[in-house]
């Protein structure tokens, strides 16, 4: 006998943990610097366009999966055709090591950035310091690696706790907050002397901008911020009822998800040209410009700290996520108990990052032709997750079909407008569109 399934413990659970998920590093951190490098506004525009086509469509494909399956991304597929198709299940098991690599490399910065923010070394607006600061600390070879080693072990324990008790509980409580904290935030960011140019570039498409390489992280964001193409969602679909509305509850999901990235731009590009940041600084912009936010308002340090330990908390409800495809993968499939699963895989994983954390000036060796390892795993992953998001459209869209229409919609129980459309769109549009993009670098 198997145990029976461990299901969330209501609808709101549910969405909370799926937000959960969705919302963390990649919105606030990833998200602001993107946008940045893209030139601002008209990624923005191509961003918000890609998570409508393809986030949504693929959100509820995967849930799907997962939903009418109750399995892991390798046995969804094996249960539903066989054949080749488990290897999209296992090409999203490789993705999701390749992600947590360099997810509690990042995290690890947040963690030490909580202790930083009460030393008083942060507590000015000057780029210059606030840029050594953060240089010197990522250059180092022993504490991001420490740091990034404590988030795995934090992300294991949660992990170990199973579903309900250890994930939900945590992200029910503390997604509220962190929200409530971003308004603060985005009030005192709008507001800064010169901001404007700020938002002037957020928020005004420049076309100019828009490379070849702007399409490829536009749809890269968007699955990785939507937790997309690797089996997340698959494998929280897992652990829904049947009696929940699916599509309701995908479109909440996609809706918080991009509603507080595109927040969190408008934390971080206001602030960026108010103190003379360069938007295009890379993946350290939120950590050198947000100081000089904080320190710009009363109560700098505690807002700073609360922040810092928030955004943690959020990479958690993330990081969580992603080792629970791979622990769920190897109960299912490999009958390993939970112990040993989330123990093997955070090992195994966290060995994958030490490159990641030691490539951003520790070891030489670690920075490939100009490029640190970590940008290369970022890069990697941009390309790996539509690669899984294609296979899963044409699977939901081809081999499922009418039957997928009759898993999102409860048997006609649950509304699910346009139906036809969302089939159309994994069929056709979805796969048509991955491949144009992910064809833009050969290209141009
Ligand atoms: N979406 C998360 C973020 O924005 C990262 C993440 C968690 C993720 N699980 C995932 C990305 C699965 C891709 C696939 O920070």
């Amino acid at each position: 006998m198997t145990e029976a399934r461990e299901h969330w413990g209501s609808r709101f659970g549910f969405i909370m943990a799926a937000a959960g998920s969705a919302v963390g590093l990649g919105n606030i951190w990833k998200f602001p610097y993107v946008t940045g490098e893209n030139g601002g506004g008209a990624f923005l525009i191509i961003y918000i366009a890609f998570v409508f086509i393809f986030g949504l469509s693929l959100v509820m494909a995967e849930l799907v999966l997962g939903r009418t399956t109750q399995k892991n991304p390798v046995g969804a597929f094996k249960q539903l055709a066989g054949g080749a198709w488990p290897l999209v299940g296992m090409l999203g098991i490789f993705t999701g090591f390749v992600i947590l690599s360099f997810y509690i490399v990042v995290a690890g910065w947040t963690l030490a950035y909580i202790g930083f923010m009460t030393s008083g070394q942060l507590s000015t607006a000057d780029p210059a310091a606030l840029g050594d600061v953060f240089g010197n600390f990522i250059g180092e070879s022993t504490s991001p690696t420490v740091y990034a080693g404590v988030f795995m072990l934090l992300t294991a324990a949660t992990v170990v706790g199973g579903i309900g008790k250890g994930i939900e509980r945590v992200a029910k409580l503390l997604m509220p907050v962190l929200f409530i904290l971003l308004l603060i935030l985005v009030a005192r960011a709008v507001t800064l002397p010169g901001a404007g140019a700020g938002l002037a570039f957020y928020l005004t498409p420049n076309f100019d901008a828009v490379t070849a390489s702007t399409w490829t992280a536009a749809i890269g964001q968007a699955f990785f911020s939507l937790s997309l193409g690797m089996g997340a969602l698959i494998t929280y679909g897992s652990y829904m009822t049947k009696s929940h509305s699916l599509p309701a509850s995908a479109a909440s999901v996609v809706a918080l998800d991009t509603g507080i990235a595109i927040l969190a731009g408008f934390m971080i590009l206001p602030a960026v040209f108010a103190f003379g940041f360069d938007p295009a600084s890379g993946p350290g912009l939120a950590f050198i410009t947000l100081p000089a936010v904080f320190a710009s308002m009363p109560g700098g340090i505690f807002f700073g700290v609360l922040f810092f330990a928030l955004l943690a908390v959020a990479a958690l409800t993330s990081s969580v996520s992603l080792l629970e495809v791979v622990v769920t993968y190897l109960i299912d499939e490999w009958n390993f108990t939970r112990r040993t699963a989330t123990a093997s895989a955070a090992l195994v994983c966290f060995a994958v990052g030490v490159p990641s954390a030691l490539s951003q000036g520790a070891v030489d060796l670690f920075v490939i032709n100009g490029t640190p390892f970590l940008d290369l795993m970022v890069a990697f992953t941009d390309f790996l997750l539509p690669l899984g998001g294609l296979f899963i459209a044409l699977f939901v869209g081809w081999k499922m079909g009418p039957a997928a229409i009759a898993a999102a919609t409860n048997d006609g129980k649950a509304r699910l407008p346009f139906a036809s459309v969302w089939i159309w769109v994994l069929r056709i549009v979805a796969p048509c569109g991955i491949i144009w993009v992910l064809l833009q670098p050969i290209l141009s």
